[in-house]
């Protein structure tokens, strides 16, 4: 008992020590007073628990919430809980109604330290707040195939949504059936990633949307196409005045790239179960994915795999093909085949892997990262098991950004 007693303590303060919230990893998402009222929108809204709570149970039966995230937890955050965990003296007295007895017993809990929750949002420019009305904006853009030359291909041709924010294709076609050779990266948490694409050339969300607008290879446009085609459809010009307020001339080719930026920075997908599993849900995670998680860790996969979405942001050596990666942007023998580490969230719904998307099977990408990377021969089972960690980082795309926004205008030249 005493023993039991000593470890629920220390499981408690390690779950209550971490940083981020249940609000902050579960609910600030949505809850980002585009897609949902704001923290402080419901704070003043709602003034006790059992207010909240109804109206949760209300929106979760109409389907406007998912089943199964910790509301009662955001509540107790919100609202405060009698409930106090820090002391062990009132643990003494109600032991076990706290929490549950495979939670005292979790042996895998001390390798959540090597890993970070999924903050609500990334780092937000200070030259490129969110408003909603942007972001707004930014999603249409998105959606909209008339930003490209054809007229046929969006950012949601190769980024698809609904497809884990890639298109599983080995290498992507673009304009007139064209392949640039290298495999989409999902646009889901892109605005985590230190660095944009396999080499690292973009150095932030807005430089990266200027690529594919006008490669040959992807949209094939130019700026005065799409500032052209978007000043023809006077909608559009209004929500641009209102995305940007006070400047004269606001459809340009950077402000496109803002809102795009603005809108993929909200595209981030809390509540997968390694989340849930970070943040006290001892039982989001089956015995062979924590063992996964284990090997990920005692293996040294995270020397490069780490921070909230499991990418260093830095460039390491994958030689791989003739793809010489980040010496093409730096022409530095030094960079020859060197990579940025992509992130893992989500890994699990965009295959294929690698730059060339040469790899099929997420077992198969994760014995050639040992191999690799690690000098170490993995087994079928311990490949396995990684594997199945690593689908435990498929989280929630955000509903509202998955829902087609109605597009104005009909056929600008
Ligand atoms: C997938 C997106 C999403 C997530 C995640 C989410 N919500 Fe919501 N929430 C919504 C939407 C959409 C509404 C409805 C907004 C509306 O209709 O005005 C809503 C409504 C609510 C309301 C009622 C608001 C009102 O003004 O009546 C509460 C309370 C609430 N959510 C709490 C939470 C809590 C607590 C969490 C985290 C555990 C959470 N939500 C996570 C999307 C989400
Ligand atoms: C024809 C397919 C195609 C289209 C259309 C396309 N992309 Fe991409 N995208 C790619 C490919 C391929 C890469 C990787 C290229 C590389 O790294 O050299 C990429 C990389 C990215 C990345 C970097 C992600 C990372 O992990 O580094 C982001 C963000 C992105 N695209 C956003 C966009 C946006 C925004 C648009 C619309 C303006 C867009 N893409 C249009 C295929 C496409
Ligand atoms: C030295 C740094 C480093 C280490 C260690 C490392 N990786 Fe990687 N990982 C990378 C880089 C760089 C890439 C991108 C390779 C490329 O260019 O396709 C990558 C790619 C991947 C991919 C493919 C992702 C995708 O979207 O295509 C997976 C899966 C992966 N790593 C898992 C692992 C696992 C599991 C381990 C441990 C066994 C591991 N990595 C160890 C740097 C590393």
């Amino acid at each position: 008992m005493r023993r039991a007693l000593i470890l629920l303590s220390a499981f408690l303060l390690s779950t209550v020590g971490a940083k981020a919230g249940v609000w902050e990893t579960n609910c600030a998402g949505c809850h980002n007073g585009m897609v949902a009222p704001t923290k402080s929108k419901l704070l003043s809204k709602f003034h006790t628990k059992r207010e909240f709570m109804a109206k949760v149970k209300e929106m979760v039966s109409k389907g406007k919430m998912p089943p199964g995230l910790p509301y009662g937890r955001a509540a107790n955050e919100l609202f405060g809980t009698k409930r106090v965990i820090h002391r062990p003296k009132r643990i003494h007295k109600k032991p076990m109604a706290v929490t549950s007895v495979a939670a005292v017993s979790d042996p895998y809990a001390r390798y959540k330290k090597f890993f970070k929750p999924l903050p609500a949002l990334p780092p937000i420019p200070a030259d490129n707040p969110l408003t909603p009305e942007k972001v707004k904006l930014g999603k249409m853009l998105y959606y909209d195939p008339r930003l490209s030359r054809s007229k046929l291909i969006s950012c949601n041709t190769c980024h698809n949504l609904a497809l884990g924010g890639d298109d599983n294709q080995k290498t992507s076609l673009g304009d007139h059936w064209r392949t640039g050779g290298r495999n989409a990266p999902t646009t889901l948490n892109s605005g985590f990633l230190r660095v944009q694409f396999w080499d690292g050339r973009a150095p932030t969300l807005e430089e990266q949307a200027k690529g594919p607008l006008q490669a040959h290879v992807e949209m094939n446009s130019t700026p005065e196409i799409v500032v052209r085609r978007l000043k023809a459809i006077p909608e559009y010009v209004e929500l641009f005045k209102k995305a940007f307020p006070g400047e004269k001339d606001p459809v340009t080719f950077e402000n496109v790239v803002k809102a795009i930026a603005a809108f993929e920075r909200t595209l981030n997908t809390p509540n997968s179960p390694f989340q849930r599993y970070l943040l006290g849900e001892t039982n989001a995670l089956s015995k062979e994915q924590k063992e996964g998680m284990a090997l990920f860790v005692k293996y040294g996969c995270i020397a490069c795999h780490n921070g909230p979405v499991l990418s260093d942001g830095r460039f390491h050596k994958f030689k791989w093909n003739d793809d010489p990666g980040r010496y093409r942007v730096t022409k530095n023998p030094a960079d020859k085949y060197m990579f940025r580490t992509p992130q893992l969230l989500n890994v699990a719904v965009t295959a294929p892997y690698f730059h060339d998307g040469s790899v099929n099977s997420l077992e198969e990408a994760v014995k050639v990262m040992a191999q690799k990377e690690l000098g170490k021969k993995l087994s079928n089972s311990e490949a396995k098991k990684i594997a199945d960690f690593l689908r435990s980082l498929t989280g929630e795309v955000p509903l509202e950004a998955r829902i087609l926004p109605q597009l104005p205008g009909n056929n600008p030249q």
